[in-house]
């Protein structure tokens, strides 16, 4: 029956002989611990394959009082007016949780976290507090090696807003309108040694054209456009990342079946990206104020994340029809899709859409996934692109996902 349908036909033939759903992700789990992350008792010794997270900022307002609750000293010198000590504390208060992160990350892991560095005037004595030079410091002194960091540059609402002097020189200040976002890796590279584990590998691509992005040291194009905190208060009193921010991540360090942790998870960003990438999560959070924000935004997961991978998987699609249209087809097929790819390391990729989430306990859910692509997307492309009217056709796919999957 099924090869009726020329898209499934085409698989199929693709598909001779070729192990197709080998060691892909068809479950996940994901808990969030609410409790302080300078002791992550939780999680044992390298159980964890990657770290994503943003800590509250030291010396940015919002923060201070979480940290001074942790730390009753700190509020002292801030009202002494004295930032550099009120920072430091800041710091070891963090490096307590990074110490941690070392200790649950496994050889060859990796962790990106998300820093600004802060500007603030203390007793009339306006300074930058470079937040993210101190961690990464600190990351050094415990074994962690440093790889290119990214700069994520902010879009700004006020691009004529300057601090100082204005027009008159010498006393104006630089607008901060980037953070970064650190990435070191504990110990040597990681090796896919199993069949199986380069299975998963190959599986977890990315496209080329992503990589290209991706792998730039400045993000310009994270809009947050796709928010998972609808509420704008809560995103601003949370302080949270855009879900695009820790999905790209999650999917250039890790490969599906992974377990993502988030030490700061705040409203659960980095869980919800781990789960619309097929990857296992855990985050600790220590403000019990954030349960309900946490528990509420898994509603929308399923299509947010559904949302997310057909816009991935359009996007390629367009980028094939430009490509066709201006120097001819791409080299290799996509064994999953049948569409064009730029090179080997894709032909297996497979993006599986999340079909259900289950509230399987207290903090905890878990996530069931299609194991086949996307019906929408399979095709056999080079006729679509020969004989169909590009343009009216890329419309018609554009739209939205297809109707929701059942098959496993
Ligand atoms: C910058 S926010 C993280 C936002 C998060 N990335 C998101 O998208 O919602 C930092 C979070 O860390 C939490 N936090 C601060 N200190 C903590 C600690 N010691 N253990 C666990 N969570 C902590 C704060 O309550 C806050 O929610």
């Amino acid at each position: 029956m099924v090869l009726k349908h020329p898209v499934v036909r085409v698989i199929i033939n693709l598909f001779d002989g070729i192990p197709r759903v080998k060691g892909q992700a068809v479950k996940t789990e994901h808990h969030t611990v609410f409790s302080d992350s300078k002791e992550m008792s939780a999680l044992s010794e390298e159980s964890v394959d990657l770290v994503v997270t943003s800590p509250p900022y030291p010396m940015i307002e919002m923060w201070d009082d979480i940290f001074s609750a942790q730390d009753s000293g700190i509020k002292k010198q801030i009202q002494k007016g004295n930032g550099a000590d009120a920072c430091e504390a800041m710091h070891r208060l963090l490096d307590q949780t990074w110490k941690e992160v070392y200790r649950v990350l496994k050889p060859g892991g990796f962790a990106c976290i998300n820093i600004g560095d802060a500007t603030r005037t203390m007793e009339g004595d306006f300074a930058l507090y470079p937040n993210h030079a101190r961690i990464l410091s600190y990351l050094h002194t415990l074994g962690f090696s440093s790889l290119p960091c990214i700069l994520w540059r902010k879009q700004t609402n006020a691009p004529n807003k300057f601090m100082g002097s204005g027009m008159l020189p010498t006393g104006a200040y630089v607008t901060l309108e980037h953070e970064y976002i650190l990435i070191v890796r504990k110990g040597p590279k990681r090796v896919f040694k199993t069949g199986d584990e380069k299975a998963v590998r190959r599986q977890s691509a990315l496209f080329w054209e992503e990589r290209n992005t991706w792998f730039s040291d400045i993000w310009f194009d994270i809009k947050g456009t796709v928010q998972t905190v609808k509420d704008k208060n809560t995103r601003k009193r949370s302080g949270a990342f855009p879900f695009n921010l820790a999905y790209r991540l999650i999917n250039m360090y890790s490969v599906k079946g992974d377990m993502v942790l988030d030490p700061f998870l705040g409203t659960g960003t980095t869980a919800m990206a781990a789960m619309a990438s097929g990857r296992n999560s855990v985050g600790y959070e220590i403000d019990p104020g954030l349960k309900g924000v946490s528990t509420g935004l898994k509603t929308d997961l399923i299509s947010v994340s559904r949302q997310i991978i057909h816009q991935r998987l359009f996007n390629h699609v367009d980028f094939v029809r430009q490509r066709f249209e201006t120097r001819g087809n791409l080299k290799h097929i996509n064994l999953n899709y049948g569409f064009p790819v730029m090179t080997a390391q894709e032909k297996e990729l497979l993006i599986n859409d999340p079909l259900d989430i289950l509230n399987t306990g207290e903090n905890r859910f878990e996530v069931n996934y299609a194991t086949i692509p996307q019906k929408e997307f399979c095709k056999d492309w080079e006729a679509f692109f020969n004989h169909g009217n590009g343009s009216q056709a890329m419309e018609k796919l554009k739209k939205k996902p297809g109707k929701q999957r059942t098959l496993f």
